[in-house]
């Protein structure tokens, strides 16, 4: 349904082609409003902007790297001169690489021997750390400066971060992804309290369990079956079961309206079947 508060306004969001990103991009168009579609892989979101303009929606597919600053400042002058300033920022861009998830929750003894398969801390490649850091971290804040400056310099809007269940206490195998996306609950905090007077709202979304690509391998066997840890995650959902993309729509919409959540900023929503209530016990 048409939004008149944010018709013919600009969203950019990162991460777009991604599984929760996507549905939140559709329903921003939905909306009336100009989305543009950032994330590296051009083909998916070339794909996702013809499924937003087959249901009469605008759109744009922009391969862009959040890690890069140059990138997203050139993305941000084409949407700039083709559509005007941003008012909405989704900052969906994220997740773990290759190599840093380790092969077991504690220490092994294996990841002390040269040569082992077993990924633990203490033989882990920091530089892959490093670049998961940067990318749920600083992947987050160089679109929220070159944006914010948009906004800034337009009345404000609104910048929504994507944090997890694992910002809160760490969960296991996945350390440069959590105390990344831990970050990202005191980087929304940091950032709404220095833009607020420039009229800019910053808070973030924190998912619970949702199944995307990448944590399909974790949460499910090859077989289809669900993992151990998949299983594990499931005990401690109240919900039991794991989210739906469109489960997060109505708490974006809540965050983004001025009508609904003009006085809300600076604060992390948990929509996650009930995972961080759960003591499993
Ligand atoms: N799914 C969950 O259960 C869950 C739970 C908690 C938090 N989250 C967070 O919510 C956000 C969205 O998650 P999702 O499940 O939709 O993940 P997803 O399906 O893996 O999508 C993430 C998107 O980010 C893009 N991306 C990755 N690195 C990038 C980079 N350097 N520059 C630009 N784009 C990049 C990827 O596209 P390219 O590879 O083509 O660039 C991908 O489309 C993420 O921040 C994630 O950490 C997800």
């Amino acid at each position: 349904m048409k939004s008149p508060e944010l018709e013919n306004k600009v969203a950019v969001v990162t991460g777009a082609g991604g599984v929760l990103c996507s549905a939140l991009s559709k329903d921003l168009a939905r909306q009336g409003m100009k989305v543009a579609l950032l994330g590296r892989t051009l083909s998916r979101l070339e794909e996702l902007q013809q499924e937003i303009e087959a249901e009469g929606g605008i759109a744009l597919a922009l391969s862009v790297d959040v890690t890069d600053s140059v990138a997203v400042q050139e993305a941000a002058d084409k949407i700039l001169t083709q559509w005007g300033p941003c008012k909405i920022l989704l900052n969906g861009a994220g997740g773990k690489l290759p190599g840093t998830v380790t092969s077991h929750p504690k220490f092994q003894p294996e990841e002390l021997l040269s040569g082992s398969d077993t990924i633990g801390f203490l033989n882990a490649d920091l530089n892959i750390f490093r670049k998961e850091v940067d990318l749920n971290l600083v992947g987050t804040a160089i679109p929220s400066q070159i944006f914010g400056r948009q906004l800034a310099q337009n009345g404000g809007g609104v910048i929504l971060n994507f944090a997890s269940m694992t910002s809160y206490r760490p969960l296991s195998k996945i350390a440069p992804y959590s105390a990344s996306k831990a970050a990202i609950i005191n980087f929304t905090q940091w950032l709404s309290v220095y833009l607020a007077p420039a009229g800019i709202r910053v808070n973030a979304i924190a998912p619970g369990f949702f199944v995307n690509e990448r944590s399909r391998k974790l949460l499910y066997k090859e077989d289809g079956s669900l993992s151990p840890r998949g299983a594990e995650v499931l005990q401690h959902t109240p919900a039991g079961r794991f989210g739906e993309a469109e489960e997060l729509i109505g708490t974006m919409n809540w965050l983004i309206h001025e009508r609904s959540a003009g006085f809300v900023t600076g604060i992390t929503v948990p929509v996650d079947g009930g995972f961080l209530a759960c003591a499993g016990v």
